[in-house]
């Protein structure tokens, strides 16, 4: 699969079919998340990855009742480390670390893909709750879960929209 393939072919996949996912598998898909771009390539983010039903079910909870993320066999969170980032950046260094998080986010899903896994986005979920779900150290900030199973869909793209509503050309 070639970049634009990638890039146009991902979708959001939120049916998983009963097959797990093999742990050197996620490894993998974590490997690849860390290749993003990384502010200071301070690399300011966590992974949890949530296997257990059990903390896969309460991170649904989390998730205001979406069900994929029960379903998913593999539940990965990616977290922020705004303090790492904040030691060089001062208060630029919480928006870093954010971003920094996204970045690998990005790669992550766009990694998922490439395996033939399906994967989405979770940004909807109380992020207290997901804190004392995966104890989390108080240091680190949530920032998306990530759904991955092998899939059971194949979602139509969405509406892509008018690009001229988005680019702003200042040319000289
Ligand atoms: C910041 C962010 C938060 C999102 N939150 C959710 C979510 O909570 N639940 C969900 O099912 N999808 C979520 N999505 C996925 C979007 O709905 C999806 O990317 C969008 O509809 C475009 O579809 P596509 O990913 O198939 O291109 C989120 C995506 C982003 C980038």
């Amino acid at each position: 699969m070639n970049l634009k393939e990638a890039l146009e072919g991902r979708r959001s996949v939120r049916r998983y079919s009963d097959r797990p996912v093999d742990r050197e598998v996620i490894v993998s898909l974590l490997e690849a998340a860390e290749t993003a771009p990384s502010a200071g390539n301070l690399r300011a983010r966590e992974y949890y990855v949530v296997t257990s039903p059990e903390l896969r079910s309460a991170l649904s909870v989390a998730a205001f009742g979406q069900e994929h993320v029960a379903r998913a066999p593999v539940v990965v969170v990616v977290c922020a480390d705004p303090a790492r980032s904040g030691m060089r950046y001062g208060d630029r260094g919480q928006l870093y670390s954010i971003q920094d998080a996204a970045a690998a986010t990005t790669c992550l899903l766009l990694a998922a893909h490439d395996l033939g896994l399906g994967s989405c986005w979770i940004g909807a979920f109380d992020e207290m709750v997901a804190r004392d779900i995966l104890d989390l150290p108080g240091r680190l900030l949530p920032t998306a879960m990530v759904s991955i199973g092998w899939p059971d869909e194949r979602p139509a793209p969405p509406p892509s929209r008018d690009m001229t509503e988005a680019i702003h050309w200042i040319e000289g």
